[in-house]
């Protein structure tokens, strides 16, 4: 192998093992299931889900949560909450923290920290407003979250 070859193979392979654990970790969590049904033009939210699918199946168990259509969706001990996912401090994911029954900003780092109750009100953190609430509806299998 020439020594241009073996550089440029070495760097396929140094960039292979730098960036696949942030595809890993991208993915998970983030998950988003089936696209939904509905959805009005002009972005209104209005989209079901089928909680009968492998891929909804979080939202079958208290604790569970999804992220589908831009909005992170929990079944909490109080119910189905649906809030916008996007931390309103600098726009990084927020996740349902189900030991404390609240959302967290994923962003942990100096001068972030952000948690929001289950009403997407801010209780804690530099995030300057809250996130987006929206409506929730099961009817059987069939989960419906819109505005
Ligand atoms: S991005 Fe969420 S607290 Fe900073």
């Amino acid at each position: 192998m020439r020594r241009k070859e073996f550089f440029t193979a070495l760097s396929v392979s140094a960039g292979t093992v730098m960036f696949a654990p942030f595809l890993v970790s991208c993915s998970k969590g983030s998950s988003v299931a089936d696209p939904g049904t509905g959805g009005t033009p002009g972005g209104t939210v209005d989209f079901t889900l089928d909680l009968s699918l492998p891929a909804n199946a979080a939202l079958m168990t208290v604790g569970g949560s999804l992220v589908n259509n831009g909005i992170i969706i929990a079944n909490t001990t109080s119910g189905y909450v649906a809030l916008a996912n996007l931390c309103t401090h600098q726009g990084s994911p927020v996740l349902y923290d189900s030991v404390n029954n609240r959302f967290n900003c994923s962003n942990t780092g100096s001068g972030h920290g952000s948690q929001y109750s289950l009403n997407g009100a801010v209780t804690a953190g530099p995030a300057p407003k809250a996130l987006k609430l929206y409506n929730t509806s099961l009817a059987g299998t069939k989960l419906r979250v819109f505005a």
